[in-house]
């Protein structure tokens, strides 16, 4: 039932949510002041920049602290940031006790807003959450999608198209949670209630009762996330298909997971049709350890004037890419959401030509929100000179100031 597809997209999916009608006029976020504290290789951390700058270069040579910057920077976002890693892993190396924290200064419209972020390390109880403060108050970190949202493209994502199915699905689910709010919570719920399935299954526990439910809220949450995804696949096709840029244009489409089936089906009918998949493959599991499901589908995405599926495209066309898609997912919140997300670029220049580079800083330039990029030297980002604001990492002040520690 869930063997691969090559269905594309579907043409039938209906956009849900309100649609801006004003791209224009949606709102930026700038980032005045940065502070970090006990954030990896930074003991301490802060930048001031001027009012409304749009563009940021960090330069500095290897292991200087860009990256960790920038990462610092995507913790204002929901999620866990650039680097998706334990939060746990932030702290030092040489001194793991405690938290780390991270705190800015934000512009959005007319409003300056302190959002603050630290991880939740309650002595003896390591959490793998984190704390979020929005001008002081403590706010549930599913709020913060609305106030502060980023993008980003970092070297490791280099390798996406060639990659794993499983990193190109974290990568839509991140692009997909920025319009679905509960798209992270049906993922959670489906693959628990997964894990659980395939326990009972694994061990020969045949509790008809737990199964049934079981099955059931994996056919829920399944529907809503492959909706949900499917939703997000049409919104950013539409964006790719409306605007020519220098990037060659992606022909996106779900690949396999039921996808062709449920393309037909209304969510309430996807509900039934997962949960009778599920109850039908139970003996197969226990045969096999495996029966398919949503969490098996694939972003396929084609280079559409070559005709060349990405992974068979050089690394450069990859990269050229999946700018592409980003830009279309940036272009894409401003309309749903009236809101542009920050922008992370890390090592944004490698691997593109000059021509590219050069057609990337006009697009980022244009961006009415904060874009940070990094390099090594600040050579590649010459034509940004009369517009962007430099700083030398290596330069920054590490030591922990007395009313910092004191604090
Ligand atoms: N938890 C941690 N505690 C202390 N140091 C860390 C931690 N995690 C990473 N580092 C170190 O921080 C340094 C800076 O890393 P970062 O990735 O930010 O460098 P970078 O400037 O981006 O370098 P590159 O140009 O090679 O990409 C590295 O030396 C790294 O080993
Ligand atoms: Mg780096």
């Amino acid at each position: 039932m869930y063997a691969r597809s090559q269905g594309t997209l579907s043409a039938t999916v209906q956009c849900s949510g309100a649609m801006r009608q004003d791209e224009t006029s949606a709102a930026g976020v700038f980032v005045r002041r940065l502070q970090a504290v006990r954030f990896r290789n930074y003991p301490f951390l802060r930048l001031d920049l001027p009012a409304d700058v749009g563009q940021i270069v960090l330069t500095g040579k290897n292991g200087s602290g860009k990256t960790n910057l920038l990462e610092a920077v995507s913790l204002l976002a929901p999620g866990k940031g650039l680097r998706q890693a334990g939060f746990r892993d932030i702290l030092p190396k040489n001194d793991m006790s405690g938290s780390w924290g991270v705190t800015a200064v934000l512009d959005k419209g007319d409003e300056e807003i302190e959002l603050a972020t630290d991880y939740e390390n309650i002595s003896g109880h390591r959490t793998e959450k984190r704390r979020v403060r929005l001008n002081k108050a403590v706010i549930p970190q599913t709020d913060l999608g609305e106030i502060c949202s980023a993008v980003w493209l970092t070297p490791a994502m280099d390798r996406l198209f060639a990659g794993e199915p499983a990193g190109r699905r974290r990568f839509l689910d991140r692009l997909t949670q920025t319009f679905f709010e509960g798209h992270a919570r049906a993922c959670a719920a489906y693959g628990q209630a997964l894990r659980q399935w395939g326990a009972l299954i694994r061990e020969g526990k045949t509790d008809e009762r737990w199964l049934t439910a079981l099955e059931k809220t994996m056919g829920k949450y399944g529907a809503k996330a492959a909706l949900a995804r499917r939703e997000t696949v049409f919104v950013l096709q539409a964006e790719l298909d409306r605007e020519a840029t220098v990037f060659p244009q992606a022909l996106l489409s779900l690949q396999g997971g039921g996808e062709d089936e449920l393309a037909k089906l209304s969510e309430a009918e996807s509900a039934e049709f997962i949960r009778a998949h599920f109850s039908e493959s139970r003996d197969i599991y226990a045969q096999s350890g495996s029966a398919g499901g949503v969490h098996t589908v694939d972003l396929a995405a084609v280079h559409r004037e070559k005709n060349m599926p990405a992974a068979a495209c050089s690394t450069g066309e990859q990269k050229a890419l999946l700018i592409s898609v980003l830009l279309a997912h940036i272009r894409a919140q401003a309309k749903r959401k009236g809101a542009l997300p920050l922008v992370l670029f890390d090592e944004v220049a490698a691997h593109l030509d000059d021509r590219r580079r050069d057609a990337l800083f006009d697009e980022i330039s244009a961006l009415k929100t904060q874009v940070w990029l990094t390099g090594t030297t600040p050579r590649p980002f010459e034509s940004l000179k009369e517009t962007a604001h430099f700083v030398a990492v290596d330069e920054l002040l590490r030591t922990v100031p007395d009313w910092a520690a004191a604090s």
